[in-house]
């Protein structure tokens, strides 16, 4: 048996952020990031609260990667301010964060049902609708995923405005992130027919609108289409989970800092290459493996012109190179400039050992060796 649920109700479009008027609480708990605050972004989500009576007070210590340290700040806080519900306001660490600190709130002490309302400010992770958040325990250097259904928002509002004055780096890098996440759960060994229309519409809009939301970041149609498509795209690996790109993404980000969707980029081509494995493809062998007829499909979704299946996947691959030559970002680490070979090849194993262990592993449609990931990390250095 197989259940498909989608447990968040979705706002989107034009003057989303109009639900926060008419939301069922009256005292909320705001938790964002310092420069919600001081780019004054917060006015957007304190204006309609102010407007409709609601009382709010804001928690804005969320840094990146939700570190422990922070999340039981918040927790603290949240104990003291007793909220019907938390309006979560950033990236992926807002979010999460905010997830993790109810989580750990109602454990302490549990007075009822708290409502989480989260509101994305870059077009990225999709955590707003997912079940994951991963915090951090910097002193450990261990990243620690949570999985859990009570951990998913109750409520989530797309509004573009809150993502118009993304930097062209971060639209490109966390536009990879998204294309990403609909190609990995695509594939995945976990994909049903829900998760798959949803990655096919998400990747359908990354394909159209990506680029644009780069080259123009006051293209507000190209923006909220990427909104969008990240929520789709966070809808499907909700229920078919991801792939080796994120698990050695993972690597990269905890040891080297590179940004996630950066990481995922740049990995990607290497992992429709190993999951096709159209290269080493024999007479002998009558069929190739399945992901060629899911890469070759996606390419159909893009447009991008099909002699046959292996053709496609070549085109597949060609189509992500094309899409980082043309928003800058790096091709290889070697390009990066900000790491020395022998930093990176010294981490090569311990990042192999890790990617393998790496949650996101299990669902990857090609089984790999830790010999398969550290070709994959050596070929990334410069190919
Ligand atoms: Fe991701």
């Amino acid at each position: 048996m197989n259940t498909f649920e989608m447990r968040t109700v979705i706002h989107f479009g034009d003057n989303a952020l109009d639900r926060l008027k008419q939301i069922p609480y009256k005292r909320v708990l705001v938790i964002t990031d310092p420069f919600v605050v001081q780019s004054k972004m917060i006015d957007l989500i304190t204006a309609p609260l102010q407007s409709a009576g609601i009382a709010y007070d804001i928690f804005h210590d969320v840094v990146p990667d939700a570190p422990v340290d922070k999340i039981a700040g918040g927790v603290k806080k949240f104990l003291e301010y007793q909220p019907e519900a938390i309006v979560a306001v950033g990236g992926g660490s807002a979010i999460d964060s905010s997830k993790a600190i109810r989580e750990f709130a109602l454990k302490i002490n549990n007075y009822g049902k708290v409502g989480l309302i989260a509101i994305p400010t870059t077009s990225g992770t999709g955590s707003e609708v997912t079940s994951f958040a991963v915090v951090n325990d910097t002193a450990a250097q261990v990243k620690y995923p949570l999985v859990a259904d009570s951990l998913t928002a109750d409520e989530a509002i797309l509004d573009a405005e809150l993502v118009k004055s993304v930097p062209p780096a971060i639209t490109a890098d966390t536009g990879m992130d998204v294309f990403t996440h609909a190609l990995e759960s695509y594939v995945s060994t976990e994909h049903n027919e829900f998760s798959s229309a949803l990655a096919e519409k998400s990747i359908e809009i990354c394909g159209v609108f990506l680029l644009r939301a780069y080259l123009d970041g006051n293209d507000m149609h190209a923006r909220q289409k990427m909104h969008v498509a990240s929520c789709l795209a966070g809808l499907s690996f909700n229920t078919a989970g991801l792939g080796i790109t994120h698990s050695m993404a993972h690597q990269l980000g905890a040891i080297f800092h590179i940004p996630h969707g950066r990481a995922n980029a740049m990995l990607l081509p290497h992992i429709v290459e190993f999951n096709a494995n159209i290269n080493k493809h024999s007479k002998s062998q009558k069929e190739y493996l399945p992901a060629v007829k899911r890469y070759s499909n996606i390419a159909h979704v893009l447009g991008l012109s099909n002699y046959n299946k292996v053709m496609s996947v070549r085109s597949l691959v060609n189509w992500i190179q094309f899409m980082q030559k043309e928003m800058n970002i790096p091709l290889t680490i070697q390009e990066l400039g900000t790491i020395t070979p022998d930093a990176y090849f010294a981490a090569v194993d311990k990042m192999a050992d890790a990617a393998l262990a790496d949650t996101c592993t299990a669902n990857n449609p090609r089984v790999p060796t830790k010999e398969d990931i550290v070709k994959i990390y050596t070929k990334l250095w410069s190919f």
